[in-house]
């Protein structure tokens, strides 16, 4: 592999500082060097680095990135270098107001994300971009599906494993009888169930309208809702019932066909790296039959690809 030279343990976040400061100077940038030491420092490692920069050479590392790097592996680097709630808030503004409307990457963040997450979302958001999420999501979303986000930010979820039988009885019912409609959804019943119950009982409903009327839930949504709402809606099904499924499905698509969606392999890889990255590439393994570092290799190539494949903790 040439563009995969060993990660270099560290020394000390002063010593990494220097060493990338070294890889800024001269022509051209050693971008080798700088995944090299990036890559594979942890969350806290990252901020001390950053620190250390700052203190060093009075300069402010990101910036210094967002300089030297270019394309998909500035974006992947910048990403890294943020915390979760940075990443996802600007992952959220550039999605919904930049010059390529996202429309994907911004529903499945806001699906996937806990009420507490989203109120720390919104808290950063306002005094970040001198808007608010609402406002954004209301001018650049139309009709159901901004409806269903507007719901699903608003609301404050219960994320705990109790569940009320009766209440999960009554939406697999108020379900079918959506579904029996010969014209002319009901969406604010799905919008209702989707925003408000907990993972635990969408998990029961699905099961539950399964007994009941012998019919698949996703199958349901996917035959009665369309475009963009539909996506929201079984973004919030599928990832309530298995996350790691979730986001192997999410990096297949990406990956799959010709082409690359770069922006959304980068994403998945960089904000699950330090949380469950090992239990999707086990998923995906199992599910598609192709090792995800294979993957990423096949659609990737020089230092970005190196970068995402330490991301994998894979010399592939
Ligand atoms: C980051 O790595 C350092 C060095 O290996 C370790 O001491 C520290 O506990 C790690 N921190 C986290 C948050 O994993």
């Amino acid at each position: 592999m040439s563009t995969f030279t060993k990660p270099s343990m560290q020394k000390s976040s002063r010593d990494d500082a220097e060493q990338l400061n070294r890889a800024f100077k001269g022509l051209g940038c050693d971008a080798a060097a700088v995944v090299n030491i990036l890559a594979l420092r942890n969350a806290s490692q990252r901020d001390s680095i950053q620190q250390e920069y700052e203190t060093l050479f009075s300069d402010d590392l990101k910036k210094q990135l967002a300089h030297e790097l270019h394309g998909h592996l500035k974006k992947a680097v910048l990403l890294w270098m943020k915390s979760p709630i940075e990443r996802d808030v600007t992952t959220l503004r550039q999605a919904l107001t930049g010059p390529i409307f996202d429309v994907k990457a911004a529903t499945e963040i806001i699906c996937t994300r806990t009420s507490s997450q989203i109120r720390q979302i919104k808290q950063v958001y306002t005094p970040t971009f001198g808007t608010r999420l609402e406002f954004d999501i209301g001018c650049h979303t139309s009709d159901d599906h901004k409806k269903l986000l507007l719901a699903f930010i608003a609301i404050t979820r219960y994320d705990g494993p109790e569940i009320d039988s009766l209440l999960v009885e009554d939406d697999a019912k108020a379900i079918n009888k959506i579904g029996l409609k010969k014209s002319g959804m009901d969406e604010s019943t799905f919008i209702q169930i989707f925003t408000e119950r907990s993972s635990a009982h969408l998990i029961a409903l699905a099961s539950v309208y399964h007994k009941m009327f012998g019919k698949e839930l996703r199958k349901t949504i996917k035959r009665e809702a369309s475009g963009n709402f539909k996506y929201a809606l079984l973004t919030i099904l599928q990832y309530a019932v298995d996350p790691t499924k979730h986001y192997a499905r999410v990096l297949r698509k990406a990956t799959k066909g010709l082409g690359t969606d770069d922006s959304t392999l980068i994403r998945i890889l960089v904000t699950r790296a330090e949380i469950d990255l090992q239990k999707i590439e086990e998923e995906f393994l199992k599910k598609y039959k192709r090792p995800l570092p294979e993957v990423v290799h096949s659609e990737t190539s020089g230092h970005y690809r190196a970068f995402l494949l330490s991301l994998l903790g894979s010399k592939y």
